[in-house]
């Protein structure tokens, strides 16, 4: 009988969508690991024992990505979470070790700061803005106020005013979150001055979407950074560079993040070979 492939992947609803399968099982494939990374859309009314059935010892799944609705939840079904992944408050990687116990990491926060690094951009004395609240935003503020290349300010602005609140006290509570404002319009984010845009919502996975910031606004001096990254060249994108700006997508992030998630799982660091299939992988997955 052929032996049994281990299995990692993706769980979240939905997760049809996902790229991370291409840049795992290239990662397998090239290195001649046999496992496959799969899917498992998984809803709400089933999340609990997809998780309780990982503890099975005949369980091949020893690895996963966590995604949206599933990023905060997952921490409660964790035995050991990494000291990062506890200040966020979120996971997006998960190992599952040979005693089947459950190990939790953040790497969506580290992928974004690794691709910064590949932009050559610093974030050191700079000002930042911020749009959106949610599960990719706090991690990237969390991380951006726990760094030695400390931002000069980070404005933040939510379209539920309420939820930005609540996260930013519960983030003061974990870090010195001392540059972070939350502003109340989006008018008020100071772009004019800022270094960095960021856009961490999903306004902009659709073509058709309208930018939600003003476009008059966007300078030569800053860099927008669209956490979206299918399609490539978002509306906010192509407008920022209509306007001079240097733009980003959020590709580049989602391969750092999915390079050390596999660097937990696999336990090695990734040669540049390996990473560059995982790259190309990605590159050939979005429209
Ligand atoms: N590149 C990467 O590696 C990477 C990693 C993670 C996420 N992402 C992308 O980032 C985006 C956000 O992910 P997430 O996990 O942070 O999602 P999330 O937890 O659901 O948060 C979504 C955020 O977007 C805001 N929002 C949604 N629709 C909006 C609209 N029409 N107008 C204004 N604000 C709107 C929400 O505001 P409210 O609070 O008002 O609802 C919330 O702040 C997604 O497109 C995701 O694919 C990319």
């Amino acid at each position: 009988m052929a032996e049994e492939k281990a299995v990692y992947g993706i769980v979240g609803y939905p997760v049809a969508h996902s790229l991370s399968p291409l840049m795992h099982n290239a990662a397998f494939k090239a290195l001649g690991i046999p496992a496959v990374y799969k899917l498992f859309p998984v809803q709400e009314s089933g999340v609990d024992d997809f998780f309780k059935k990982l503890r099975d010892p005949r369980s091949p799944i020893l690895g996963l990505n966590v995604t949206v609705p599933y990023k905060e939840r997952a921490l409660r079904y964790l035995d050991n979470i990494a000291p990062l992944a506890q200040k966020i408050m979120a996971v997006n990687t998960i190992v599952i070790n040979k005693e089947r116990k459950l190990v939790g990491y953040n790497t969506d926060a580290p992928g974004f700061l690794s691709h910064l690094v590949e932009l050559q951009f610093n974030t050191r004395g700079k000002k930042i803005a911020m749009i959106g609240a949610g599960g990719s935003a706090r991690a990237i503020l969390t991380v951006l106020c726990m760094i030695p290349e400390r931002p000069d300010s980070i404005k933040v602005y939510n379209r539920t005013a309420s939820r930005l609140e609540e996260f930013l006290a519960d983030l003061r509570a974990r870090v010195d979150a001392g540059i972070v404002e939350a502003v109340r319009s989006i008018d008020d984010l100071g772009i004019p001055e800022a270094d960095l845009l960021i856009n961490t919502t999903p306004v902009g996975m659709d073509q058709d979407d309208t930018p939600l910031v003003d476009e008059n606004l966007l300078h030569r001096n800053l860099l927008v950074y669209d956490l979206v990254y299918n399609p490539p060249m978002t509306p906010l994108l192509r407008m920022a560079k209509a306007r001079g700006a240097r733009a980003a997508n959020g590709l580049g992030m989602l391969y750092y993040q999915g390079v050390l998630a596999f660097q937990h799982w696999a336990n090695v660091q990734l040669d540049d070979d390996i990473k560059q299939k995982m790259r190309q992988a990605l590159e050939k997955g979005v429209i």
